[in-house]
């Protein structure tokens, strides 16, 4: 065996020269793994010995991609297109074995390759849209090559990857291989040799593209079937262009196209925010003073208090991941009531074909309905989510003590009750956490993780794990009121209602955040979350809120009551501006010698998120969230910020501090309101000439 790199070695066995990838932890592509395979390749094409090439790799996995630590440095050399060229100009016959995952750059490789052949498990996919940009090593150009148009779109588009079947199925791979990788790659690249197969360029496949070409609605009807989906997002668009370049220019000149369009996405601010997203979801996984290495406690087993809305949801999320749990209600309707839904939840799923009916039953089987809490005994962590009341949530925290094993977590899903109060009806406040999931929690994947002054590393650190555990992004907050995104969004609800009255109408507002990336918009939100539940706290806290308060005296809840503040028509969630509702406004208006004026989409746009950014910096002061990056994890997933913006914190920065801050002191002084007053961090950065994430 020779070294050529430090991660890249080449073998002979008999006439195939093996080249073995070796740079865990997933054989990303980095410079010295770029230089192994050409200067490899260039030596197995030298040796006269040598008749065919197979490419494959070490460890867990196939080449996954570029390596994420040359992102935003200088091209170092070679460049993946010159290996590319000289694996596919090679005059010898090269086959890639792939396992694992060919990713990205990966899949480019095994695509530059005559052949290529994979294991059952592997996967191969083109994920670069999720970072805003394309496949730019020629994978928009090969793809449509080998799999033809409609699929290649698909799996450009998507970013998904597929299973080495499907990629049988459409010509991606020649076979599924069985046993030891490189012998089957050495077996097959004999094959090949023994059968005088030709050296298959894909770069010269014509058929499956001439087949697209004589049908330009492939490309209309792709658009048109992703259209919502990639709503604002730029990369999708050029994704597609690229395709279409495929099918109707010569090879090269493909590539020249591929290029333009890559380079038009590295530079676009969508791809910027997403590709800066990116690194802020890993960093979201790092506490500072809780390192990777912080024992956590094993979870094997989990219970929850409470089969509501949440508790049901919180639930599932155990049971998906394959934890047995343990589901605690107040009586036996109750817990047949939350595990029904819970049932029918699964089964809709089913229905859809995303999971089997034996998967029903396989998860219906982890759950255990119970009304003795005994049950709990060996739970590792109890996840309570029962009624939003302090005295209830200390009395279950006072038994949970009683019964739940010593060194089990113990975490409350409330949103808005003090987690450190919670923690004192127990004598091991050190093992209490918040874990605080959103609606509907078998879906959203924001989990926030709220560390109470006593919670200890291990219990922070379990916390997390187990989040990820069961496909969450947990992130790590304070305790404060709303934490961070409810507390920022209260900020912007504040506005959003001062707007109504002021002379913009629900539907302008809501349009002005949809327009901007949101699914939808404050007053849609609130109908579809039921305006009753922030009445009833409203009223409990003796607070007002003259416009919502009207409505919901109405009986007006919002989508589950046909209106709110909008109407509904039967069966349809499509908001109607309602009439009935403009009157009420105007009435409380009046009322309140409001002159209603013209709002403008911008002032609309700036008063509403405005306060929330300047909320997110008294957090940050407060060290209720670690990093500002942490904040827009938080609102991309938890409250459908759009990605391609970044989040607040990132926006903020992209507008200018100083910009945002000096807009702020406008509106101060055009309303008088101390609401305006900018956070000191805010002014400080402003004036500094800096941003929240440095720089
Ligand atoms: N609904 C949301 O959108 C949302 C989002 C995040 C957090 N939360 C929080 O989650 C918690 C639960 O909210 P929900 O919306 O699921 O409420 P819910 O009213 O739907 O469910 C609460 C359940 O707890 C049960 N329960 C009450 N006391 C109990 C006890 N002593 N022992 C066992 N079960 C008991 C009730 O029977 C009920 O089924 C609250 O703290 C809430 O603030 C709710």
């Amino acid at each position: 065996m020779t070294k050529i790199t430090e991660s890249v070695d080449l073998d002979r066995r008999g006439h195939v020269a093996v080249l073995t990838v070796n740079n865990p932890p997933v054989n990303a592509l980095s410079r010295h793994v770029r230089q192994g395979l050409h200067d490899g390749l260039k030596q197995a094409a030298a040796d006269t010995a040598v008749h065919a090439v197979v490419i494959t790799c070490a460890g867990r996995t196939f080449i996954a991609g570029a390596d994420i630590t040359e992102f935003g440095k200088p091209p170092a050399e070679p460049s993946l297109h010159a290996v590319l060229d000289l694996i596919e100009g090679c005059p010898k016959p090269v086959v890639a074995a792939v396992h694992g995952t060919a990713l990205g750059g990966g899949l480019e490789v095994a695509l530059a390759c005559h052949y290529r052949v994979g294991v059952k498990a592997a996967r191969f996919g083109l994920p670069e849209v999720k970072l805003g940009l394309l496949p730019g090593a020629g994978g928009t150009q090969r793809l449509p090559r080998v799999v033809g148009a409609p699929k290649a779109l698909q799996m450009i588009v998507s970013g998904d990857p597929i299973g080495a079947d499907e990629a049988l199925a459409h010509g991606l791979i020649d076979e599924i291989v069985e046993g030891d990788l490189a012998a089957a790659g050495v077996a097959f690249a004999d094959k090949v040799l023994r059968e005088k197969r030709p050296l298959r360029k894909i770069r010269d496949l014509g058929d499956k593209i001439a087949a697209a070409r004589g049908e330009p609605e492939i490309f209309t009807e792709f658009r048109k079937s992703v259209a919502r989906q990639t709503r604002g997002f730029r990369a999708p668009e050029n994704c597609i262009k690229a395709v279409e370049a495929a099918v109707t220019l010569p090879f090269d000149e493909g590539l020249k196209r591929e290029r333009e369009l890559f380079l038009e996405l590295l530079d676009s601010p969508e791809s910027k925010a997403q590709r800066y997203f990116f690194f802020a979801e890993r960093e979201a996984a790092k506490v500072p003073d809780v390192p990777a290495d912080t024992p956590a406690r094993e979870i094997r087993k989990a219970a929850v208090i409470g089969a509501g809305t949440m508790g049901g949801g919180i639930a599932m999320n155990f049971a998906n991941a394959g934890i047995p749990v343990t589901v605690v209600e107040v009586a036996p309707d109750a817990l047949d009531r939350g595990l029904g839904i819970v049932r029918r939840n699964y089964e809709a799923t089913a229905s859809r074909g995303r999971i089997t009916p034996a998967d029903v039953e396989k998860r219906m089987a982890l759950i255990q309905g119970t009304t003795d809490w005994n049950a709990i005994a060996d739970a590792d962590i109890v996840i309570e989510a029962v009624f939003e009341e302090m005295p209830i949530k200390k009395e279950v925290f006072a038994r949970l003590d009683a019964i739940a094993k010593p060194d089990a977590v113990l975490a409350t899903n409330t949103s808005t009750l003090d987690v450190n109060e919670i923690a004192s009806a127990t004598r091991r406040p050190e093992s209490v956490i918040g874990t605080h999931f959103f609606s509907p929690a078998n879906v959203m994947r924001l989990l926030e993780n709220v560390r109470g002054a006593r919670s200890s590393k291990t219990t922070v650190a379990t916390a997390m794990a187990v989040g990820r555990r069961i496909g969450k992004v947990p992130v790590l907050v304070g305790v404060c009121y709303g934490f961070v995104g409810n507390r920022m969004l209260h900020q912007r609800g504040l506005q959003a209602e001062k707007l109504i009255l002021e002379g913009a109408l629900p539907h302008q507002v809501d349009k002005v955040l949809t327009d901007f990336g949101f699914p939808m918009g404050p007053f849609a939100m609130g109908d579809l979350a039921g305006l009753d539940v922030g009445w009833r706290i409203r009223k409990g806290r003796g607070v007002k809120s003259p416009v919502a308060d009207r409505i919901c005296e109405l009986g007006r809840f919002g989508q589950k009551t046909g209106a709110g503040y909008f109407r509904y028509d039967k069966g349809d969630r499509t908001p109607i501006p309602d009439p009935d509702v403009e009157k009420i406004i105007t009435e409380v208006a009046a009322e309140q010698s409001i002159v209603r004026r013209h709002i403008g989409d911008e002032e609309i746009r700036e008063r509403l998120l405005y306060p929330m950014v300047n909320e997110g910096a008294k957090i940050l002061e407060e060290k209720i969230a670690i990093r500002a990056s942490d904040i827009d994890v938080i609102w991309v997933y938890g409250y459908g910020w759009p990605v391609y913006r970044g989040g607040p914190m990132f926006w903020a920065d992209a507008i200018g501090l100083r910009a945002l801050r000096d807009r702020m002191l406008a509106f101060k002084k055009q309303t008088g309101d101390a609401f305006w007053t900018p956070a000191p961090l805010l002014d400080r950065l402003a004036d500094a000439g800096k941003g929240f994430l440095g720089g």
